[in-house]
């Protein structure tokens, strides 16, 4: 069978990277993780006290960074400029921040242009916000997968959890709304669904659920 791409976008906390690997796993496709790219710029950019209004320096940044996704037994590993930033790029702080850095232009250029080279051969389950509409818009099948806010946050506190940071669900709940604003209201790639994307609300179903309605949709070729 030709390797299909598989294109997932969806807001904070909806599942998508944990239901993507998968799936990129059951497959044996490349997972892409674009918002740990976004992350690992961000990060990169508080380290150097970048001020996150300066678009020009942000830009140049982003042209002058190599981002580096590899998976390790079973994990994902994001290398910024050769240096394991896996940990760092799940802060509350990197979280709070990483949408002001994705909704300048100039970086979202560059990383759409190292996503799609990423893509090129096929074969790969890739997640973000503007995926199935500016990155792969031409991908085989196109998910749009979704959860109500409540779960969402919870999902979000659980995940935060368990890598040790102990943040308060009203915190958890705070940044979500924060993020899903700034990145549905951007100018440039703002998160929507499309028409031809299929719509998984993932509310009260189980990861293998998800996992199974997202192959279905991708064997029947849509
Ligand atoms: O997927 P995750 O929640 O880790 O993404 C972090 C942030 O990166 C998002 O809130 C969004 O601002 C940005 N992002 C983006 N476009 C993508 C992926 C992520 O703008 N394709």
């Amino acid at each position: 069978m030709p390797k299909k791409v598989i294109a997932i976008d969806g807001p904070a906390g909806a599942g998508k990277s944990t239901v993507a690997r998968i799936v990129a796993e059951r497959l044996n496709y490349l997972y892409i993780d674009t918002g740990a790219m976004y992350r690992a710029l961000t990060y990169k950019a508080m380290i150097k006290n970048i001020p996150l209004e300066n678009e020009a320096s942000l830009t140049e940044l982003a042209e002058n960074t190599e981002i580096t996704l590899f998976s390790q037994e079973g994990q994902l590993k994001v290398l910024c400029d050769g240096t394991d930033v896996t940990q760092e790029i799940r802060d509350p702080k990197v979280s709070k921040n990483v949408s002001l850095v994705a909704l300048v232009p100039g970086v979202r250029k560059k990383m759409v242009r190292m996503q799609q080279q990423l893509a090129q051969k096929g074969g790969v389950v890739m997640d973000g916000r503007d995926i199935t509409t500016i990155v792969l818009p031409q991908a085989d099948c196109k998910i749009f997968l979704t959860a109500s806010v409540e779960e969402r946050g919870k999902r979000r506190c659980l995940e935060l959890a368990q890598k040790g940071y102990h943040v308060s669900p009203k915190k958890v709940q705070e940044d979500i709304d924060q993020r899903d604003l700034l990145d549905t209201l951007r100018k440039v790639g703002p998160l929507m669904q499309t028409p031809d994307a299929f719509l998984i609300d993932s509310t009260g179903l189980s990861i293998e659920t998800i996992v199974g309605k997202i192959l279905d949709r991708c064997e029947k070729g849509e």
